[in-house]
């Protein structure tokens, strides 16, 4: 017999599960339905003073003649574990024992992995300046406009609200060129490189910058696309040395990790290979809001719409446990990425992508944005200064813009102070973390550096992490005669 939720939550606010399949034994319907009630009394799953549905309900649901309810529900008032009193319908006995629970098993722990006492990793913005009045403001208002609709099967494009709201912050805050019908929403990033190489929609071999997160050359890598090494200078990937490749992977805005935006005539040339090569640029715009003391940099995609896949999310700017990006595509790949996606949204919450467009048309994502920007430039100055103080020796870079700071370091001291700083309760990365495998020196010169992301503590841990930092530093030269 086919298991059944009897919902009768109208009269008694809740649901009952039975599964008369479940309960096999002698007899017919009557005595598995016996069964199946004393069952989810002894187990406590119905409580005592629950009380059960009238017999048509449960009759209907189960699919069983009414008497047979009726017959069952006396036979457990007759064996104590069911009550019947005239007007307040059959209830679980108060008397009616649920069976003991077993004792826990008491396992040694084994001792919680704790975490560093200072978090200088790059990737997370500060999870103590979620806007949640915001955001619940926002979702609310989701909610209480949103159409019945919504509760259906999703658009695999993404809410039409969202990508309306997209399509004017991008222009306006990141100089994107697109319109609602080239955006698709996706769950970030690492799900846009899933959707875009997973399901054949590009192809490699990809180049990408020789320095950059291994995550994202593995998830590549697992999807059977061989990624190139680019070599970076200080005027950011030498996109000239762009071959037979048939994409590149960017971050024009701000080099992941070592900083530093792509230099304009680098932006032009990559778009003038894509032109002469049919090939196609991604750019990754993981912290393009966050820009301290230089001029903006627009997006790459303003350059050539049908060239560019601009790809972001909120993963920095407000949380990546949201799990919301965005892809502006190329017309020509609309039509594969909404195929790669599946008939109906399986990704990213539709009340979310609402909430999310109400957020940004009601200006909450830009105050946000510019609150964060604040703090976190505050964050960048202070470490400046510490490090001016502190160790004089050490060249910060990268801190034009972004969550994180690269320290360059003395060759060959990169693992003895990723060392120290674990000794000084820091947890920070070195750069070779970053380092593509297959980049040679020849073409790209080690650098020894230890990315420093100052987004992650809340602000009040901030100045110990910083003390502690500077004290895994290595020492700089002795002064002469000193
Ligand atoms: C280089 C880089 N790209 C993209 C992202 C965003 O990834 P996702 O949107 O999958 O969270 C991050 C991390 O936030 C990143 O460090």
């Amino acid at each position: 017999m086919a298991e059944s939720w009897v919902n009768y939550a109208e009269r008694i606010g809740a649901d009952l599960h039975l599964d008369l399949a479940a309960a096999p034994g002698p007899g017919g319907r009557r005595a598995a339905l016996i069964r199946a009630l004393r069952e989810a009394v002894c187990s406590g799953r119905l409580a005592p003073g629950t009380r059960l549905p009238p017999y048509r309900s449960l009759a209907a649901d189960l699919g069983i003649a009414r008497n047979t309810v009726a017959d069952a529900y006396a036979e457990l008032v007759a064996e104590g574990w069911l009550t019947a009193r005239q007007g307040s319908g059959t209830r679980v006995a108060e008397r009616a024992e649920p069976l003991k629970r077993a004792q826990p098993v008491i396992r040694r722990a084994p001792p919680r992995a704790r975490g560093p006492r200072h978090d200088l990793r790059q990737g997370t913005p500060d999870a103590s300046a979620f806007p949640r009045a915001a955001w619940l403001a926002s979702y609310r208002r989701a909610l209480q406009q949103a159409p019945n609709e919504v509760f259906g099967p999703g658009d695999p494009a993404g809410r039409l609200e969202l990508r309306e709201a997209l399509t004017e912050y991008l222009a306006r805050a990141r100089g994107v060129r697109t319109e609602p019908g080239r955006i698709v929403i996706c769950s970030g990033f690492a799900h846009a490189l899933r959707l875009l190489f997973g399901d054949g929609v590009l192809r490699g071999p990809l180049a990408v910058e020789a320095y950059g997160l291994g995550f994202h050359r593995e998830l590549l890598t697992a999807a059977g696309v061989r990624t190139v090494p680019l070599p970076l200078d200080e005027d950011g990937a030498r996109v000239d040395l762009l071959a037979r490749e048939r994409a590149v992977l960017l971050t024009p805005a701000h080099q992941f990790p070592t900083g530093g935006p792509l230099h304009a005539e680098r932006r032009s040339a990559v778009i003038d290979w894509a032109r002469a090569r049919g090939g196609v640029v991604l750019e990754d715009d993981y912290d393009g809001e966050f820009r301290y003391d230089r001029k903006p940099v627009g997006a790459v995609q303003g350059l050539d719409p049908e060239r560019v896949v601009f790809i972001g999310s909120v993963s920095k700017s407000l949380s990546p446990a949201l799990r919301l990006g965005w892809m502006v595509l190329p017309e020509r790949y609309v039509g594969d990425v909404l195929a790669a996606k599946g008939e109906r949204e399986a990704w990213a919450s539709v009340l979310d992508q609402l909430s999310l467009a109400d957020f940004i048309v009601s200006g909450a994502y830009d105050r946000h944005v510019r609150r964060m920007r604040q703090r976190y430039r505050s964050r960048r100055d202070r470490l400046v200064a510490a490090l001016a103080e502190h160790a004089p020796h050490i060249e910060v870079t990268g801190v034009a813009a972004g969550l994180h700071a690269v320290l360059r370091l003395p060759p060959g001291t990169e693992r003895s102070t990723v060392k120290a700083a674990t000794w000084q309760g820091v947890a920070l990365d070195g750069l070779a973390e970053f380092r593509h495998p297959e980049a040679t020196e020849a073409d790209m010169p080690v650098r020894d550096g230890i990315v420093v992301g100052y987004a992650t503590p809340s602000e009040h841990a901030y100045g110990a992490a910083l003390e502690a930092l500077c004290g895994a530093l290595p020492p700089g030269e002795e002064p002469e005669g000193g």
